[in-house]
């Protein structure tokens, strides 16, 4: 299989890989139930209706991934904004190829198609992480961060993930997928592999949010900026400004490639520019940053 990361946080899948024509594991049906696992999809159709981002709005009870529907109904040639939101994964994928394990009921799992240009691809990301940002601090008390380059965290525990799946020709953009995972119902005690290192938005509220008007803060809100990035907006000042990167001592693992140094900024494109302890920086667009203390 073969990955060509240009971007930071994205994954670009092209044409000879198996990814861009996998089969979908079982037979789909597009429902739109009114309360499927606590969500009203169709309250967040009407919601959404007239704007680019959630356009249409897909429930599947059971899926292999929502990267895995959305890709099939891009390569369908379905228009921009469509988000397909899933009660279970089975098959749910993180970055670095990890599996992305999310108990029945716990989170908000769902992708969304985009046609961005090639060269607004950066602010994509940094639109997701800034939406899923502002819409879970409206209900916890600590405002919540961005890991470089597209962590969602509270104080320190992650939140959610982002995945950015491309699909492209030569020198041409077809889609994005964004894939979100939102801890909302989560009890990390029970998770011993990320007990220590994620929390949920429930726990953080201490109190049980509303997961329909969680999801449609998120989509409302990656709409507003996803149509400024269209005019040609950046997003970078806004969203350097939330990354709780900056200034911490890191260690970068990318390709083959672990280094140390200090975060120091991030460039226009959200590239990640790390001084080194000799004093030489490094501009860094992949790989997995991690924070040391
Ligand atoms: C990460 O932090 O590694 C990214 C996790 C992304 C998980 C979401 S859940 C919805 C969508 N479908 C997937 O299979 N993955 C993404």
């Amino acid at each position: 299989m073969m990955f060509c990361v240009s971007f930071p946080g994205f994954i670009d899948t092209p044409d000879d890989s198996p990814l861009s024509s996998a089969p979908v594991a079982q037979s789909l049906t597009e429902v739109h139930p009114l309360a499927a696992h606590g969500l009203d999809i169709e309250a967040i159709n009407s919601a959404l209706a007239g704007r680019v981002v959630g356009s249409q709005v897909l429930w599947y009870d059971s899926i292999s991934s929502t990267m895995d529907e959305a890709r099939r109904l891009a390569d369908e040639g379905r228009a921009e904004g469509l988000v397909v939101v899933a009660g279970e994964q089975t098959a749910g994928r993180g970055r670095f190829g990890r599996r992305w394990m999310s108990p029945v009921g716990s989170s908000l799992l769902f992708s969304v198609l985009l046609k961005p240009e090639l060269r607004q691809l950066p602010y994509v990301n940094m639109a997701a992480t800034l939406a899923i940002a502002d819409a879970v601090a409206a209900h916890v008390r600590t405002a919540p961060t961005i890991k470089w380059p597209n962590d969602v965290r509270i104080g320190g525990l992650k939140v959610s993930g982002i995945l950015i799946e491309t699909d492209s020709g030569v020198g041409k953009l077809r889609y994005a997928l964004v894939g979100i995972g939102i801890n909302v119902d989560l009890d990390v005690s029970v998770h011993p592999e990320i007990a220590q290192t994620a929390t949920s938005v429930n726990s953080e509220a201490k109190a049980p949010v509303d997961s329909t008007a969680l999801l449609l803060d998120v989509l409302t809100s990656m709409d507003d900026m996803y149509a400024s990035v269209r005019t040609g907006f950046s997003l970078t000042d806004e969203w350097a400004s939330r990354l709780e990167t900056l200034g911490k001592p890191v260690q970068v693992s990318w390709g083959h490639r672990v280094f140390e140094g200090i975060a120091r900024e991030v460039d226009e494109r959200g590239n990640l520019i790390v001084e080194r302890d000799d004093g030489t920086t490094v501009t860094v667009a992949g790989g997995e940053v991690t924070l040391r203390v």
